[in-house]
């Protein structure tokens, strides 16, 4: 099914919550993945708008994170995240006009993930060093520590 959907050091931002958000999205392409090897429309169909939904609130987040930051290409960036959603949803669309789901879910499974796969690796990484700073030791980067922490960081 075209390239493989692999998590690897060059997606990592160094955020957690960023990360955890990132890899969620990796998970749910390999689940749109086993649900057409599955051959099951349903499963493909719930597995494909899950995506999109979660993409889409994804970038809201990862924009109020650059809000809080003061990163001065937030315009730019939200353009990219627009032009995103205008592409995802039309996904949906295509999928309630009655398209066929295991054609349009190849197509998410080819460009929505080369999208995603290409934004997290090259866009996204220009925010990190200001979003890194602002959460330093803030109130919230302490409630994500306390809250989103995998069990292994517990002491
Ligand atoms: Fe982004």
């Amino acid at each position: 099914m075209g390239y493989g959907i692999n998590w690897g050091p060059e997606f990592e931002t160094g955020i957690d919550i960023i990360d955890q958000q990132h890899r969620r999205i990796f998970d749910y392409l390999q689940e749109i993945d086993h649900a057409i090897t599955a051959q099951q429309a349903e499963e493909v169909e719930k597995v494909v708008r899950a995506l999109i939904d979660y993409a889409i609130s994804h970038n809201t987040f990862e924009e109020s994170l650059m809000e809080n930051a003061k990163y001065p290409l937030l315009g730019p960036h939200h353009e990219v995240h627009e032009s995103f959603r205008t592409r995802a949803l039309a996904y949906n669309t295509r999928l309630e006009k009655g398209e066929d789901t295991f054609r349009v879910a190849r197509e998410v499974r080819t460009d929505i993930a080369l999208w995603l796969m290409n934004h997290i690796k090259a866009d996204d990484q220009h925010y990190v060093p200001y979003v890194k700073k602002s959460l330093e030791g803030s109130f919230v980067s302490r409630m994500l520590g306390k809250f989103f922490k995998s069990p292994a960081d517990r002491k």
